[in-house]
């Protein structure tokens, strides 16, 4: 057959059909994927029911090990598609890194501290993942579930910036929507004053730098004389009201020297971040709420907890994985396939026999990056009625980090604030503290910022160190996505895959794990209607 002829036949088939009934027809005609030949990532077409009663195959058993996003994807896909599909999760709960903490929920750290929460019955912490960008795969899977979701908002104007190393001192935190106006002035002032002086000449036409200015007028608000002296933007200490009442404008700006050395204009780009921008959402009652809907897709009985993975092997016939419950003897299952989506790192202690390669290939992937986080549940909810600030993220230079304003409960009673997010040497040197330490060094830094309520007003906290999390250990690991190994990885490794956020484009997103689930997916549908 010729290549023209055998495309055609293809493209007849493929129009129309899933993904597992072209890949049939491509082993019909000799070009049938191998491991090493595997269908593009960023296609997808989902294996279909249809695929193996169209091709005669009777369908495969997975074994899929992990039910954080990636593992409860491959499982829900699969299932679509008549697989039977188990899914062993090491943990009390599914979703991994996505962990909602409501009242009562507990954890244990690897040191063996026990946290319980005690939170309101409305209140929740997300304690790992918190927020969805528009254009993520995982907005696709919550709407195709049915799970509710609400904006998640990421920035907000009236948030405040807290530079101590750059000259903040207690009781004087800056709002964002002030911190702008006098960056935005003061950078527009200076570059509308070097186009004046001839600066740019080499680089503008007379008309390039008229529109120069006309933008630097507006983005900088700036006088006619083109210099920057504050204005309404920078927002107000009492806000205009009724007839003839103008407001009282906030104190300043101080200078362009001043504005400068405070540091604040290095949080902005925050905002125009591809990950991060406005909006992005969140699921309606936590984060993990999305994976609950993934288990009762799958089916409840398909999902084993507790089940901690130790060992998976290739066998002639396919896999054999082994797992500890937690109550009685060692158990094994034999399946067609496994997908493996625990972190790269902590498989290297499991029992296998795919080889040193594949070894050295996880072990690309450093396990113990460490990231934390504090909810600190309140009484009140003073950061709105006093500060007026109604969601978004309050940053400082302290080793908080970034401070999270709630984005649901708006104008109840109680609520729960992220009292610090922070990563790296911070993020250790709060996890090597008690809860209780914890819970008073960042009351300590938040005092600063928001003055007495942050302590007075406090009921109750929960924290966590990502680090010293069991079976995860770690924030996240980010691949070297062109090195040879990780190339290996993808391919899988006899009747084995590979998924996690790890073992995509875009790790420490739900999205990179769904995408990556999606890849080891459609790579075994292919291998099972070509075989
Ligand atoms: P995981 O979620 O880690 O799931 C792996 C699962 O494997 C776990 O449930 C684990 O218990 C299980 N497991 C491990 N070992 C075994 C074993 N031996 N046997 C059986 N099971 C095992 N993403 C976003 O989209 N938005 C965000 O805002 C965001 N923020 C984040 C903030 C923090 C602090 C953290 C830590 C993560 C954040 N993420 C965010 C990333 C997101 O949580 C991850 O990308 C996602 O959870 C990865 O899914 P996964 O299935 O690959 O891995
Ligand atoms: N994706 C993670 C976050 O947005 C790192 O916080």
């Amino acid at each position: 057959m010729s290549g023209v002829s055998r495309r055609s036949l293809l493209q007849a088939v493929g129009a129309g059909s899933s993904a597992g009934v072209m890949f049939a027809a491509m082993g019909a005609v000799g070009l049938a994927p191998t491991a090493a030949a595997q269908p593009p990532s960023k296609a997808w077409t989902p294996p279909g029911r249809s695929d193996f009663a169209l091709s005669g195959r009777s369908s495969k058993k997975v074994v899929v090990v992990g039910g954080g996003p990636a593992g409860l994807a491959t499982a829900y896909e699969l299932r679509k598609a008549g697989y039977r599909v188990t899914v062993l999760e090491a943990r009390h709960r599914v979703g991994g890194r996505t962990l909602t903490i409501r009242d009562g929920d507990s954890e244990t750290d690897t040191d063996g501290i026990k946290q319980t929460a005690r939170f309101d019955r409305d209140v929740y912490m997300n304690a790992g993942a918190g927020r969805i960008a528009q254009w993520m795969v995982t907005m696709d899977y919550m709407r195709e579930l049915g799970v509710p979701y609400e904006v998640f908002t990421n920035a907000n104007a009236d948030a405040y910036l807290y530079n101590e190393k750059s000259g903040a001192t207690p009781g004087n935190p800056i709002r964002y929507r002030t911190a702008k106006a006098d960056v935005f002035g003061y950078t527009s002032e200076l570059l509308n004053y070097a186009t004046d002086q001839g600066a740019l000449d080499q680089k503008l036409t007379t008309e390039d730098k008229e529109n120069l200015r006309d933008f630097l007028r507006s983005f900088g608000s700036l006088q006619s004389n083109g210099t920057y002296a504050g204005g309404n933007n920078r927002g107000f200490s009492e806000y205009p009201t009724a007839w003839n009442a103008h407001g009282t404008p906030l104190p300043g700006p101080g200078t362009a020297s001043q504005v400068l050395a405070s540091k604040v204009g290095l949080y902005f780009s925050f905002e125009n971040n591809w990950e991060q921008a406005m909006l992005m959402f969140q699921p309606v009652g936590g984060m993990d709420t999305t994976y609950s809907y993934f288990v009762k897709a799958i089916g409840q009985q398909n999902v084993l907890l507790n089940s901690p993975v130790t060992g998976v092997e290739n066998t002639h016939r396919g896999v054999k994985v082994t797992y500890q419950p937690k109550r009685g003897h060692t158990r094994q299952i034999e399946a067609d396939f496994a997908v493996v989506t625990a972190p790269a790192g902590l498989m290297r202690r499991w029992d296998t026999n795919w080889g040193s390669e594949i070894d050295s290939a996880l072990g690309e992937f450093s396990v113990g990056s460490p990231a934390g986080k504090i909810g600190l549940q309140y009484k009140s909810r003073w950061w709105e009625d006093d500060h007026r600030i109604y969601g978004g993220i309050t940053e400082t230079d302290m080793d908080l980090a970034h401070v999270w304003h709630p984005s649901y409960g708006y104008g109840g009673r109680k609520g729960l604030m992220v009292g610090y997010y922070n990563t790296g040497a911070n993020a250790r040197a709060y996890a090597d503290l008690s809860p209780r330490q914890r819970e008073a060094r960042a009351v300590a830094q938040g005092v600063k910022i928001f003055g007495p309520k942050y302590r007075t007003e406090l009921e109750s906290s929960f924290s966590i160190a990502w680090h010293k999390v069991p079976y995860i250990e770690g924030a996240w690991a980010y691949p070297k996505t062109t090195s040879p190994l990780f190339k290996k990885l993808q391919q899988g490794t006899g009747n084995v895959y590979f998924a996690g956020d790890w073992m995509s484009e875009i790790s420490a997103w739900q999205h990179g794990a769904f995408w990556a689930a999606r890849y080891a997916v459609q790579a075994l549908h292919a291998r099972v209607m070509s075989a």
